[in-house]
């Protein structure tokens, strides 16, 4: 395969290879492009937007075969893996294997999110607060299971989740008993995510946040907090999506919350892991629900979130190369990295094509990206996601979610006029987006 030649680069600086195509690789992408290093950039697939600040090879995120030969034709210093599918599927232990860095864990730890039951297994070894829950095979079982993990004079809602990757799908709150076994048909005996095994849930209410830590193997290494909005609509109404939109940080998380919370949740899982022989090297991503007694987890991903990770990354003053290169690499390095933050809100909306999620058109001319401008004192990053180039060379649709933008604003109510006003800059057919993304902050700000 030819190699692809970074043109006007240093020929000294780090090269680094970031697999992936969505904003948020988008994202990872412009903040290694702000480390003083100055990276040699490369990504895979990548998108329109992406192509403007890294060369972009054409192979799938999927192919792991084809990534390590990009890999090693390219002699890359450090592969950062965006997505779950090429963790899961080993991506790292491929890397590794030929002696290439990766940040990213390997297929064993990613099972903290390609394995709910695994999940759950660590938690309960770790100690760490998480929903009551049973592992079932069978229906029946099932609803026995629902019974058992709740009170069982009022066992509804009751939560149904699917063993392995199903893209944000696989989680069921079912309000009664025939959506419980509806669902429980739907995973057990129609398999519609090839899954074998279902976890059934005590059901938790509360606010969620999201704290991703950064590993290398030993230590967890907290980022700022953020939520995400995981519904189509206002409200939180309508089907799950891959995330609408988001803001960082979240009030109630400070820094000396968010380390109370990584000392209780994310140090004890990645003990647990190294107990199994697993070091964990990446991102090790907890969603939680602040219950009335107490935080519990919910779920872990093995890697950045999107869109969290638009609305962290541009508050992060550190140097994301140093960053993600101690964490692949382990040994000392990480506890030398002091993360420095904008004291800055940052909110980011989502823009959606029409149809999206149930589908997603594609080929709309996407207009006004050229003049977007931030009020004075703000700062914008507009992030691509489904987008493509059409024959003419115009920014066109090409997926569910198109762009995602975020505005960095000395208080949440200023971020979010900015990044308002930029999205309605931005117009393409069908276009859709939520107008309440950090409302209740606001609300909160100025109570
Ligand atoms: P997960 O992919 O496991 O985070 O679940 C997706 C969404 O389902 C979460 O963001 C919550 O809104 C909801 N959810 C998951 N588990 C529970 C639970 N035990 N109780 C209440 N809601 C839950
Ligand atoms: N924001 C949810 C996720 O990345 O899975």
């Amino acid at each position: 395969m030819a190699t692809l030649s970074v043109a006007g680069a240093d020929s000294t600086a780090p090269k680094l290879l970031v697999v992936g195509g969505g904003a948020r690789e988008h994202a990872i992408l412009q903040a290694l492009a702000r480390s003083p290093q100055r990276p040699r950039l490369l990504c895979a697939p990548g998108n329109a937007g992406i192509a403007e600040l890294a060369h972009v090879a054409d192979i799938s995120a999927d192919d792991v075969p084809g990534l390590v030969e990009l890999a090693l034709n390219e002699q890359v210093d450090l592969v950062v893996v965006g997505p779950e599918g090429p963790l899961v599927a080993g991506l790292t232990d491929a890397l590794t294997e030929v002696g290439i860095a990766c940040f990213g864990p390997s297929a064993a730890g990613a099972q903290l999110e390609g394995s709910k039951a695994f999940c759950k297994a660590v938690m309960e070894a770790a100690g760490v607060p998480t929903a009551g829950y049973r592992v079932v095979q069978t229906v029946e079982e099932g609803m026995e299971a629902i019974l058992s993990v709740s009170d069982a004079a009022a066992p509804y809602p009751a939560v149904i989740k699917a063993d392995g990757l199903a893209a944000g799908k696989g989680v069921i709150i079912a309000a009664s008993e025939p959506e419980a076994r509806a669902a429980l048909e739907e995973l057990l005996v129609e398999h519609r995510f090839g899954t074998e095994r279902v976890v059934v849930e005590e059901h938790l209410v509360g606010p969620e946040v999201s704290l991703l830590a950064i590993c290398d193997g030993v230590r967890a290494l907290p980022l700022a907090s953020a939520q995400d909005y995981k519904r189509i609509f206002d409200g939180d109404r309508g089907p799950n999506t891959g995330g609408m939109g988001s803001y960082s940080p979240v009030p109630a998380i400070d820094a000396s919350r968010a380390a109370e919370l990584v000392a209780l949740v994310h140090q004890p899982v990645l003990d647990e892991l190294r107990h199994r022989g697993i070091d964990f090297h990446g991102v090790l991503y907890a969603g939680l629900m602040l219950t009335a007694s107490g935080p519990r987890v919910l779920e872990f991903n093995a890697r950045f979130g999107d869109p969290e990770t638009q609305a962290i990354l541009p508050r992060l003053r550190t140097d994301l190369v140093e960053l993600l290169a101690a964490a692949a690499v382990g040994g000392e390095g990480l506890q030398r990295v002091k993360l420095e933050w904008d004291t800055r809100s940052a909110v980011t909306v989502v823009l959606a094509s029409a149809g999206y999620p149930q589908s997603a058109s594609s080929g709309q001319v996407i207009t006004g990206l050229e003049t977007l401008g931030a009020a004075p004192g703000d700062e914008l990053y507009v992030t691509h996601a489904g987008t493509a180039l059409d024959p003419q060379g115009r920014v066109v649709t090409a997926g569910g979610r198109v762009l995602s933008v975020t505005a960095l604003g000395s208080d949440t109510v200023s971020a979010r006029r900015s990044a308002y006003a930029a999205a309605e800059a931005i117009a393409f057919e069908g276009r859709q987006l939520r107008r309440d993304i950090a409302e209740q902050v606001v609300e909160h700000e100025h109570a």
